[in-house]
């Protein structure tokens, strides 16, 4: 494949996996991909079926022996779901100028392995950062097909969505601190129960997430210690995220958490620390590649929405690079992150359809 498509391969510095197809001329290049990695208890379609399809697109070129004007690079990013360093997204904020080598060789896995250390391993060099640092000078544009992961295109029986934009997403920790006691000696007036807390703490957040149309917030992981039958839980530790479209009602979201979360630990007499760890703003994709991609469906004669993403993708960072825009495609009742995930043949055939003629345009008139 690689030869057929004459794709000479690498890994940049951060890591990211990069397939680029020499063009005609010399200059900036047309970015697509996505990422190889998902969640655990994951599908086989989140971010796999981007990268595919823009791999896909490069042997449209070879097989049509279309000689492309631009340099063409297909990118798997690398790490783009939370990671065991407590961040996401990596090799696209690597690309997008976002990480400094003091924070990849700070971060570290419960191991006690540094990021940087795990970026080497995978064949990168984080001494030399700033060489996968991409720009508007060398990227003309980055395109991304992905599952939607989400219910719009199923439940409307449309194939494609040409997406506007993607949510802004702040993702961060708690510890709450209480005391650990006998079961079965220790009244329940004196108690401070790490885990009724969290509990409480896990309902705040949906509560005040519920109040807002266009806010979802989630604990998705939790450590309890020393999670034993008959000790009440002295310490408990919450992964909670919040996101939102909306810049102005993502901060009021975590702000009135931060807010009950004093009240929980007034209440209760716990320790509560609270941190917002990571966050990316909520982005709006270049209109005209949108326009672009709507004008492709259109001459393709195939059913399109304009829809945005409450999912988080590397197109946010790219996006801060150059024009970057994605297509989705239909996830079956709209689930994801889940063995249950799954989407047609048909849809990414579609799909890789609109990627194709978008990049071929693009490849033309740019
Ligand atoms: O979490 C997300 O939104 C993405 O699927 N990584
Ligand atoms: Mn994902
Ligand atoms: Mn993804």
């Amino acid at each position: 494949m690689k030869d057929e498509a004459r794709l000479s391969v690498r890994i940049d510095p951060v890591g990211n996996l990069i397939g680029r197809r020499q063009g005609k001329n010399e200059g900036p290049s047309l970015l697509l991909g996505s990422h190889l990695d998902t969640v655990r208890g994951g599908g086989r379609f989140d971010g796999v079926s981007g990268v595919i399809a823009a791999i896909e697109v490069i042997r449209r070129f070879a097989e049509m022996g279309i000689e492309n004007v631009h340099p063409i690079e297909v990118v798997a990013f690398l790490a783009e779901e939370p990671s065991p360093f407590g961040l996401s997204t990596i090799g696209s904020r690597g690309m997008a100028g976002k990480l400094s080598l003091g924070l990849i060789e700070s971060l570290r896995d419960e191991k006690g392995r540094t990021l940087g250390e795990a970026i080497r391993e995978v064949g990168g060099d984080p001494s030399r950062l700033d060489e996968a640092r991409r720009s508007s000078a060398d990227v003309l544009s980055y395109l991304e097909l992905h599952i939607e992961q989400g219910p719009c295109l199923d439940s409307q029986r449309i194939p494609i969505g040409v997406v506007t934009g993607v949510a802004g997403i702040v993702r961060g920790r708690i510890e709450v601190i209480g005391r650990s006691d006998h079961s079965g000696t220790t009244p329940m007036d004196v108690r401070k129960d790490a885990l009724a807390a969290g509990a409480e703490a896990v309902l705040s957040l949906e509560r005040i997430c519920r109040k807002w149309a266009g806010v979802v917030g989630t604990v998705g992981s939790i450590d309890l210690f020393p999670n034993t039958t008959n000790v009440v839980p002295g310490r408990m530790i919450l992964y909670w995220e919040v996101r939102s479209l909306q810049k102005d009602l993502l901060a009021l979201a975590v702000s009135s958490y931060e807010k009950e979360l004093r009240r929980i630990h007034e209440e209760r007499g716990v320790e509560i620390l609270f941190e917002s760890a990571t966050s990316s703003d909520p982005i709006t994709f270049d209109a005209n590649l949108v326009e672009r991609i709507v004008r492709v469906c259109k001459r393709l004669d195939i059913p399109h929405i304009q829809l945005s993403s409450g999912a988080g993708h590397d197109a946010s960072h790219i996006a801060t690079v150059a024009p970057t825009a994605m297509i989705f495609i239909p996830s079956k009742d709209g689930r994801s992150h889940c063995p249950e995930e799954w989407t047609e043949i048909e849809h990414i055939g579609l799909g890789t359809e609109v990627l194709a003629c978008t990049i071929m345009d693009l490849d033309r008139d740019a």
